[in-house]
């Protein structure tokens, strides 16, 4: 930890993803609930999704992400002051990050879970910010992760065909240059917490006569989802715009819109109230369905590879999803 608390600015210099091999088709979904391509596709945009199998877990997706980040900021594990995990798929109630610090080598870094659900990355670079902005840390790994394939009811149609898994990563470094993350809002609101959850059942165990407590288990997700639908396209444009606002420009100004990759659907009716062009809006919903905290990740190291993304960009991101809660940032990519 470094002792140095002058103020700095922030950059993302680094990122990376990574994604289980197997790979689920729309019409092999359809073998297993009554759905079909046609309804998948035309109401989400999603055509397949990758899902993890028994030998792939939470850490080792999230630790090949983060590697990759690594290597791309130049940045060495041993460097490493701190690491986020944002998910809600933790292999382990205690957190899993810890266990991505161990593989990846990141011996001096300090590592713990954040649990926002599809918001849990964007809320992950915000807290990251903050510990750079402070001078406390240097080198922060913000790890977006879900196998939410563990959690989905494979016999509910309504749920299912969303989710897939996958992991991604940023290497967010504390700078003296002009702080690259030009504004965010992030945001929560409990009274819709019922639209969407991924529950404790309580069983009652009489401990001794006259004491009873709670055992249970994680039920699969639910969701309503013409409430969630609505809630994403009234909060997250409005969110957005204020962070372009915050930044001192207007949606012209933005090069990339990266969206929490829930649905193709909400993405355009977003960028159409922010008037920002499809050609814009990067969508990987189709290759991907939505892997909740690791979509935006993913979204941006696929760009960023394919050379779409180039350093100074202005990036518009979202996230949204249970809490229900939302977050926006506004940040330009690169050093
Ligand atoms: N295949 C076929 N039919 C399906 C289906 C499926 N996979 N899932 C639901 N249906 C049926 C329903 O049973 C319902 O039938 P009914 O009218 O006979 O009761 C009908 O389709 C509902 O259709 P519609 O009203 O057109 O659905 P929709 O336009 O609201 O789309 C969602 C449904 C889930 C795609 C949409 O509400 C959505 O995307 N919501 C946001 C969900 C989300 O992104 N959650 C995660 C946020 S992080």
């Amino acid at each position: 930890m470094s002792s140095n608390h002058t103020l700095m600015g922030v950059t993302f210099i680094g990122c990376g993803a990574a994604a289980p091999e197997t790979i689920v088709l729309n019409d092999e979904l359809a073998q297993v609930v009554d759905t079909s391509d046609e309804w998948i596709s035309s109401r989400t945009g999603i055509r397949q999704r990758h899902i993890g199998h028994d030998r792939e877990s939470l850490a080792g997706l999230a630790t090949q992400a983060a590697q990759q980040a690594l290597e791309m900021a130049g940045v060495a594990a041993e460097d490493v002051d701190l690491i986020i995990l944002a998910t809600s798929s933790a292999e382990d109630l205690f957190g899993s990050a810890c266990r991505i610090q161990a593989q990846l080598g990141a011996t001096k870094a300090v590592a713990f879970d954040l649990t926002a659900a599809c918001s849990g990355f964007v809320f992950g670079v915000v807290t990251a910010a903050q510990f750079l902005r402070s001078g406390v840390y240097r080198n922060v790994l913000v790890i977006g992760a879900d196998l939410l394939s563990r959690w989905v009811d494979w016999q509910d149609r309504n749920t299912c065909v969303l989710f897939g898994d996958g992991a991604g990563a940023v290497l967010m470094q504390g700078t003296i240059n002009p702080d690259r993350l030009l504004g965010f809002e992030i945001s929560s609101d409990g009274s819709q917490n019922c639209c969407l959850n991924l529950s404790f059942k309580p069983e009652l165990r009489e401990l001794i006569p006259g004491v009873v407590l709670t055992q249970g288990k994680y039920q699969y997700i639910t969701m309503n989802g013409k409430e969630v639908y609505r809630f994403a396209i009234n909060r997250v444009p409005d969110a957005i715009d204020k962070v372009i606002h915050q930044a001192h420009l207007t949606s012209a100004d933005i090069d990339w819109l990266i969206l929490h990759q829930a649905n193709q659907r909400i993405m355009d009716a977003v960028a159409l109230r922010l008037q920002i062009p499809p050609e814009k809006v990067v969508s990987n919903v189709a290759k991907y369905g939505n892997t909740s905290a690791a979509s935006i990740p993913i979204a941006l190291t696929e760009a960023v590879r394919a050379g779409k993304i180039q350093t100074g960009d202005t990036i518009a991101t979202s996230g949204f999803g249970a809490g229900l809660s939302w977050g926006a940032a506004i940040f330009k990519w690169g050093n």
